[in-house]
């Protein structure tokens, strides 16, 4: 059969590489992918075109589609390809909009009791400042829509959240994302990120891993879209695994069908263990960057045969299987991402990587026909070990054998869940 996976990220990349894997799969083609991607056909052709992604996926033969990214996922890409008759694993627009507006998670989460932090929505600026005067900093203020994953702000003081309501609500910044604003609780304890697999009836949880957001060693400097993850989470606890299941995964599930949006895809659970319980920060539509680069790695069953399943609605039929086995990828950036870095210079990577690991490109580019970075994180490179200890150490090892001038990585990836481990 003939796939085709949209995006051009880590994420893809490890997502097409086990694909790769499945004994039905004849051609992955992916839209518009990266230089980098061997195991696929890059087709130039944006995420967000949907038009042109139809047109493509209606003259390729194309028997099932995996949409990645959030964009095309909120824009309807799976309602198009569906009404086509292709199968796809990823949410319709109907249910992506868990992740597209934070209004309406906040909202859903409110009407069927599902833990997070407390809130209140505006959508005037004036509004918005007059309550920030009536709670006690830290103050967190995040854009209503979509905004590449900048769209919420730590405030330590009244002036910042002044500052934050203004650049979102009256710069626009994220444009129209910030028409409206939800002001939060500022809420402390360890993040576990949590990705499921759902058809809407079932949730299967994969195996719990823990992201790197800030750009610096020790949690410092800005945030970023992850400098590296762990997995399996030592703070996720089998305990706190059945909470989660019983007050948030299943109750999430059933709110949407109650909703008349019935979630079938990967279902991202944000969360944060305080001290009154695991709570949702965050939900996102689709699988999570770089935590899949550490996931999909210890997955042991065939990722066609869940994912098409996924599409059908039959997932309970399917026996998921996880290595007993831990993973580290630490992500090579370009010196200076978050914000400016140079890109363009000649990206080496090792024939055969020691211990095994997975190179997992995510921002490269072919300049005459030499493979060249291109972007601000540059690729991740996962180790699967029996320990993390030894996974954390082969995967940095690993990544001594990639070469590229400005390459910046951070030290301490696996550190935290070491230390809480007691490693
Ligand atoms: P998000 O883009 O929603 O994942 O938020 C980015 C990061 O901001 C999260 O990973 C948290 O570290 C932090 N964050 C978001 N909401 C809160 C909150 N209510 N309290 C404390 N930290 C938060
Ligand atoms: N790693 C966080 C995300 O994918 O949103």
């Amino acid at each position: 059969m003939n796939i085709v996976v949209i995006g051009s990220g880590g994420r893809e990349h490890a997502i097409i590489q086990k694909l790769a894997e499945s004994p039905e799969i004849t051609k992955i083609y992916t839209l518009p992918g990266n230089a980098g991607m061997k195991e696929a056909e890059c087709v130039p052709v944006g995420a967000k075109d949907i038009p042109a992604i139809v047109d493509f996926a209606k003259s390729h033969d194309i028997g099932f589609a995996v949409v990645a990214p959030d964009d095309p996922l909120v824009l309807g890409c799976v309602d198009a390809l569906e009404e086509l008759g292709i199968p796809c694993f990823g949410p319709r627009a109907n249910a992506a909009i868990i992740e597209g507006s934070k209004v309406f998670s906040k909202n859903l989460m409110k009407k069927y009791g599902i833990p997070t932090a407390k809130y209140e929505v505006f959508d005037s600026a004036s509004d918005a400042r007059a309550y920030c005067r009536t709670v006690t900093p830290p103050i967190v203020v995040k854009a209503d829509g979509l905004a590449l994953g900048k769209g919420v702000l730590i405030c330590q003081t009244l002036e910042e959240a002044d500052a934050a309501i203004g650049e979102i609500m009256e710069d626009r910044v994220f444009g129209e994302s910030g028409r409206r604003v939800v002001i939060e609780e500022f809420l402390t304890g360890p993040e576990v990120s949590v990705l499921s697999f759902t058809d809407g009836n079932t949730v299967v949880p994969m195996i719990s891993s823990m992201d790197h957001k800030r750009a610096g060693d020790g949690d410092t400097g800005l945030n970023t879209g992850g400098m590296g993850t762990v997995a399996p989470n030592p703070y996720y606890t089998p305990e706190v695994a059945a909470r989660c299941m019983d007050e948030i995964f299943l109750p999430t599930i059933r709110a949407m069908n109650a909703e008349g949006r019935t979630f079938r895809g990967c279902l991202y659970f944000g969360l944060m263990i305080t001290e009154d319980g695991p709570k949702v920060i965050e939900y996102n539509c689709r699988f999570g960057d770089p935590e899949t680069q550490v996931v999909l790695p210890l997955l042991d069953t065939d990722l066609f045969t869940i994912m098409k399943a996924t599409a059908a609605g039959n997932l309970a039929d399917v026996d998921i299987r996880w290595k007993d086995a831990a993973a580290c990828c630490v992500i090579l950036a370009s010196e200076g991402y978050p914000k400016k870095y140079a890109t363009g210079y000649p990206l080496i990577l090792p024939e055969k990587p020691k211990h095994g690991a997975r190179i997992y490109v995510a921002g490269a580019k072919s300049a005459d026909g030499v493979l060249v970075t291109g972007g601000g994180r540059v690729l991740g490179v996962t180790a699967v070990a029996p320990t993390l200890k030894e996974a954390v150490a082969n995967a940095y090892d690993a990544a001594e054998d990639v070469h590229f001038e400005n390459r910046y990585l951070r030290h301490d990836i696996g550190a935290r869940a070491l230390a809480c481990k007691g490693e």
